[in-house]
């Protein structure tokens, strides 16, 4: 078992697309990966349950999964794995039968089990799944940073969109981050910004925060292909720029208490 952190407090990251395949796993896995070479104690929800694909970018084997702990055969401690590099991860299970027995109730369930975790871990990075549905709402609103990440393609602007709107007019967030990814320059990736910036300002009265984009790298499918975080592959210099710079801006917020609502560690 983990010690207790330094602080004794978690900053939980929640990172959403609305579209599916625009790079969250990817994200979640380098942001991990960079912030476990700082000395910092981090721990990967999978939240794509029965989708889950997380343990395949650490090329782990997963022996057991969160379905497990919603059915009462193990606890939340049993079915943490560690990555070659130390990063820790939790599966969200993947087959028909694991989707099938998840409900809407599920979501809340397993945000109270992570009480359990208290204290032990610098950082959760949960990688909500794709869609707009109640579970990644509920995944979403209980993070102290809620990143939605996208790329220029058309459907994923249209799917960014519709995922911030969920949240800042059913969920009454006004804290969202927008990460463009895939992007082919920083300025490229402040443009994508921008304009995602400005339909959210006129549509939804809601300002989101920047805090960097990430480049569009071929390093990123090798790196899934090879079972190592590209961050780790030392080929591309701008890769790990990214991170860092992102790792960076993340310091530099502060976020709103709000004990009111359902929070992962509390
Ligand atoms: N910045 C990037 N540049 C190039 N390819 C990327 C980048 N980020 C992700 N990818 C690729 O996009 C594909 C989907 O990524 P993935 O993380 O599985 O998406 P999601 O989890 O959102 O479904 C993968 O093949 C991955 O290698
Ligand atoms: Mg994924």
């Amino acid at each position: 078992m983990l010690d207790k952190t330094q602080q004794g407090k978690s900053t939980v990251i929640g990172i959403g697309s609305g579209k599916g395949g625009v790079g969250k796993t990817t994200f979640a896995v380098n942001l991990a990966t960079m912030l476990r070479e700082s000395g910092k104690k981090v721990l990967i929800f999978d939240a794509d349950l029965g989708l889950a694909n997380i343990h395949i970018a650490f090329k782990n084997r997963v022996d057991g999964t969160m379905i497990d702990v919603l059915q009462g055969t193990k606890s939340l401690p049993e079915i943490i794995i560690e990555a070659e590099n130390g990063v820790h991860i939790i599966s969200g299970g993947n087959g028909l039968d694991e989707v099938l027995s998840i409900n809407k109730h599920s979501a809340t369930q397993i945000v109270h089990s992570f009480s359990e975790l208290e204290g032990l871990y610098d950082y959760l990075i949960v990688d909500v799944s794709a869609g707009i549905d109640d579970n990644v709402m509920t995944f979403m609103a209980a993070c102290d940073f809620k990143i939605v990440l996208g790329t220029e393609e058309p459907s994923s602007i249209a799917d960014a969109y519709a995922l911030i709107k969920m949240l800042t007019k059913k969920e009454h967030l006004s804290d969202l981050i927008y990460v463009p990814n895939k992007v082919r320059n920083t300025r490229n990736g402040q443009n994508l910004f921008d304009s995602m910036n400005k339909i959210a300002q006129k549509f939804l009265g809601a300002s989101l925060n920047f805090i960097g984009s990430i480049s569009y790298s071929s390093d990123y499918n090798q790196a899934w292909t090879k079972g190592v975080p590209a961050v780790t592959m030392g080929q591309s210099a701008i890769i790990e720029r990214d991170y860092e710079d992102i790792i960076e801006a993340l310091k530099q917020f502060d976020t709103p208490e709000d004990s009111a609502r359902v929070r992962f560690f509390s």
